[in-house]
């Protein structure tokens, strides 16, 4: 790989030992990937915090943070003091939402914990965006920007809606990259490796939430990590149709990448996607391509007696908020059923000013922010059906809880909250 200058002095300890070593990590990685260079990069998002279940898991000194940086964001087996990001860095998603930390079953010091790594790395210039959808927050990159974010929602997001460039980095390389502001060149921030590969002939239109969802869902399994480009008479999509859209792609298949012509950033035709080739596959959505990613989706689900209702992910945006709110004003779920929302804690915070975190709880819900059941793997106690209007949730949830998951429409998760029955259907 070739270092310049100053990349070659970074990897000599001349900027310190733990530049030294996220410039090891870097030309490593790199080197691994076929990488001829680094690239600077100017925004990234990644993961500083030690309250996951995995990292608590393997550390001796739960707030030893020099540690935790060292061996979770370096892959140094020394540790080293953890110096200040040099590109704007924000956290993803976390462990513990530490106003409901109770309501996880997490206990008054681990909340605790989570405060003092926020306070340790803020120091450090992360910034506590704590949410997988940091593009919903303010962190909203430019067309053409190289990012280094991990979070395959989002990075869906940022390369097509957004236009920006990254690859799905890690714990790791998000580390080295916000205190060296670089990343390997490889992949998707490459101009011709964001073209279209497929092409996916949309004739079952999408309408509503589930629908942008059971396509990305059913598109992901079409094409797996290759670039669709969808065409048909797609109606103009709001961006948490796109949100929704895209964690569904990136969880049936590996989709970083796509185009819709006229909508998402970089094609404003079918030719300017495909780069002037042929698609090297043509796929065709309707509506038995439908009902099979719904059946798909809830084929290892039979016990329509549900207790929980997750919603929100990924987190949901305001307007998602005033929605549900909406839905439920007035209404009481039932005693039997638990029912959480989740959204990034600053659209909580304007939620409690407009009141609807107010109204949500009246109904017998929860409004939770900084993580979700599928990266904390807390569910309310006694729970054994769950019920969510996310294909990324009901694609993980089974395996990460053990837990049966319903996938549905927003309507089908408040009908089961106020039943405890699930009634979902095309
Ligand atoms: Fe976000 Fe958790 Fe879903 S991280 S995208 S709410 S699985």
């Amino acid at each position: 790989m070739h270092l310049n200058d100053r990349e070659k002095a970074m990897l000599d300890g001349a900027e310190g030992p733990a530049r030294q070593r996220a410039m090891d990590l870097l030309v490593r990685y790199g080197s691994a990937l076929g990488a001829e260079r680094l690239i600077a990069v100017t925004n990234v998002a990644g993961t500083w915090s030690s309250t996951t279940p995995w990292v608590q898991a393997d550390l001796d000194a739960p707030d030893d943070f020099d540690t935790i940086f060292s061996r979770f964001n370096l892959d140094s087996d020394d540790t080293v003091e953890t110096p200040q990001a040099v590109v704007s860095t924000c956290q993803l998603i976390h462990g513990i939402d530490t106003r409901n930390h109770a309501l996880q079953g997490f206990s008054r010091e681990k909340a605790e914990l989570q405060r003092k790594s926020e306070e340790f790395f803020g120091r450090r210039g992360v910034q506590w965006a704590s949410t997988c959808t940091p593009y919903q927050v303010g962190n909203v990159p430019v067309k053409g920007e190289h990012l280094a974010w991990m979070e395959s929602s989002a990075v869906v997001y940022a390369n097509a809606v957004l236009g920006a460039r990254t690859n799905v980095e890690g714990r790791e390389s998000t580390g080295a990259a916000s205190i060296t502001g670089l990343i390997p060149d490889f992949g998707l921030h490459i101009t011709e490796n964001r073209l279209a590969t497929h092409r996916v002939r949309v004739e079952a239109t999408p309408e509503t939430m589930m629908d942008w969802g059971l396509l990305g869902y059913a598109v992901g399994e079409m094409v797996m990590d290759d670039i669709p480009l969808l065409s048909g008479a797609i109606p103009q999509p709001r961006p948490m149709h796109l949100k929704h859209f895209g964690a569904a792609a990136a969880s049936s298949g590996g989709v970083e990448m796509y185009h819709i012509p006229g909508v998402t950033a970089e094609a404003s035709s079918e030719e300017e996607a495909l780069g002037g080739r042929a698609p090297r596959e043509e796929r065709v959505y309707d509506a038995a391509a439908r009902r099979r990613a719904f059946e798909h989706i809830n084929a290892q689900a039979s016990n329509r007696s549900v207790d929980f209702v997750m919603l929100g992910c990924p987190h949901n945006s305001i307007e998602q908020m005033w929605q549900i709110a909406t839905l439920l004003d007035g209404r009481k779920i039932s005693p039997d059923v638990a029912l959480w929302v989740h959204t990034p804690r600053q659209i909580r915070t304007l939620c409690d000013d407009c009141g609807y975190t107010a109204v949500i709880e009246r109904a017998g819900g929860h409004v939770m922010s900084d993580s979700c059941p599928a990266i904390n793997r807390a569910t309310p106690p006694g729970t054994n059906v769950i019920a969510t209007d996310s294909c990324k949730q009901a694609h993980y949830l089974p395996a990460i809880t053990g837990k049966q998951t319903w996938f549905g429409s927003l309507d089908h998760c408040i009908d089961a909250a106020m039943t405890g029955r699930w009634n979902g259907d095309l």
